[in-house]
């Protein structure tokens, strides 16, 4: 067998798949579109189709064991309420609690707030032309917002952004140790900052959530106990900020990669809603998200068992070219089609309509003072996770 014949591999902790993975994802999609990986024991599905019915169908795929491949191979207990890593009829309850949070209502009343929030980012930046695209602009945007939205007065918001940098990036590497410490480390932060709030209520979303009173699924009614609030804001922190920051970021390389769109988005900003989700199809934040199999399924003529990881590639499906012409082409004026950024089905984000307008307002803030720049890739860093994919670190040369 030549190179050229070898069979395709894919998995989450190779480094060098992960700088590029396009062209294996090209190759799961026709080679192998239920693929084994033995060594680690998962199946991964590449195919636009598969995740579409993978996603809506909760009875075969569930998500109880976890939904990333770490906390489901180390068979990680995790804390109730963490409900994007649960089933009905917890899920449903939880879900439908913390979405309060996020009506669109209550997002679209946050825009003028993350607007002055981003102008202030970007006049920090004044007077210097080279800084870091992630770390000193798109990192701080979605910390700020998520801070506001829960009630973190602004003075405590960097604690808040060590925290959950160390439960993301440290997290995901070592599973063992680190995922568990951040986010125990993010439990206690949040405990603190309850018994502060407590003494401090006032009439934002956080005190309202305190005194929220509900069914249960005993039938009982009560209000949320203290660690189900702590478990909501790890999750909203945990699943928003470091994504969303992403997602910006990969706006700044991607186009700095293609200074023509980016001159017309300068010049209509406009189009940045629906450059975005161009952005959001060709580098999704989320590299893999996973299901755990109840039952044996066959698919494209192979068996996945009962009890399997099936892991989802977004980055796969998302390029498919059964459903996009010239699928790896970026294209900002692309109709928006369905993509798997977001996940798709009961699980689908609960903040995507806020990401998408924090990346707008964003976008907006940094064309209108900054329409060129040039990333220094040498020196630009990929994030170290498994489960998210972006920069670290994204140097850029402004004016
Ligand atoms: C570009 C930014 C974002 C990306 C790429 C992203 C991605 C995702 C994905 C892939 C899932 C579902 C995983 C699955 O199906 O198992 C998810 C769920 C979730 N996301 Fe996001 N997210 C983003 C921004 C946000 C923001 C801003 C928030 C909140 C402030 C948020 C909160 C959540 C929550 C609470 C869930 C759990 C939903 C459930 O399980 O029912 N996300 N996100």
């Amino acid at each position: 067998m030549t190179i050229a014949e070898a069979a395709v591999r894919w998995d989450m902790f190779d480094r060098d798949i992960y700088a590029s993975p396009y062209e294996t994802f090209r190759r799961l999609r026709n080679e192998a579109p239920v693929y084994y990986n033995e060594e680690y024991n998962f199946y991964a599905l590449s195919r636009h189709d598969d995740l579409g019915n993978v996603l809506t169908d909760r009875e075969t795929f569930i998500s109880g064991k976890g939904m990333v491949y770490n906390i489901i191979s180390n068979d990680m207990e995790m804390p109730a309420g963490l409900f994007i890593n649960e089933d009905p009829p917890l899920h449903t309850m939880h879900r439908s609690i913390v979405s309060r949070l996020f009506t669109p209502r209550a997002v679209a009343s946050l825009e003028s707030k993350i607007r002055a929030l981003s102008e202030e980012i970007v006049d920090g930046l004044e007077g210097r032309d080279q800084f870091d695209f992630m770390r000193d602009f798109a990192l701080q945007l979605p910390v700020q917002v998520i801070g506001m939205l829960v009630g973190v007065p602004k003075k405590d918001q960097a604690d808040l952004l060590a925290v959950f940098q160390k439960t993301l990036h440290e997290g995901s590497v070592d599973p063992d140790r680190q995922l568990m410490q951040g986010i125990l480390d993010s439990a206690a932060w949040f405990n603190d900052y309850l018994d502060w709030r407590e003494k401090h209520p006032t009439d934002d979303v956080m005190t309202q959530l305190m005194k929220f009173e509900f069914k249960d699924e005993t039938g009982g009614t009560r209000t949320l106990r203290r660690e189900e609030i702590v478990t909501y804001l790890t999750l909203i922190t945990t699943a928003g900020s470091d994504t969303t920051a992403t997602g910006i970021s990969w706006a700044g390389s991607l186009l700095n990669d293609h200074p023509d769109q980016r001159q017309e988005l300068a010049e209509d900003l406009s189009l940045i809603p629906r450059a975005f989700e161009e952005v959001l199809r060709c580098e999704p934040p989320s590299y893999h998200y996973c299901r755990w199999t109840t039952k044996d399924v066959e698919l494209h003529g192979q068996k996945i068992p009962a009890e399997s990881i099936v892991v989802l590639l977004p980055g796969a499906a998302n390029r498919d070219e059964d459903k996009w012409e010239d699928s790896e082409r970026f294209d900002i004026h692309r109709d928006p089609a369905q993509v798997f950024t977001f996940s798709f089905g009961p699980h689908y984000c609960l903040g995507a309509n806020l990401a998408k307008i924090e990346a707008r307002i964003a976008l907006e803030t940094f064309l209108s003072k900054y329409p060129e720049w040039s990333v220094d890739y040498d020196n630009a860093v990929h994030t170290k996770g498994i489960d998210t994919r972006g920069w670290e670190s994204l140097p850029v040369i402004v004016g």
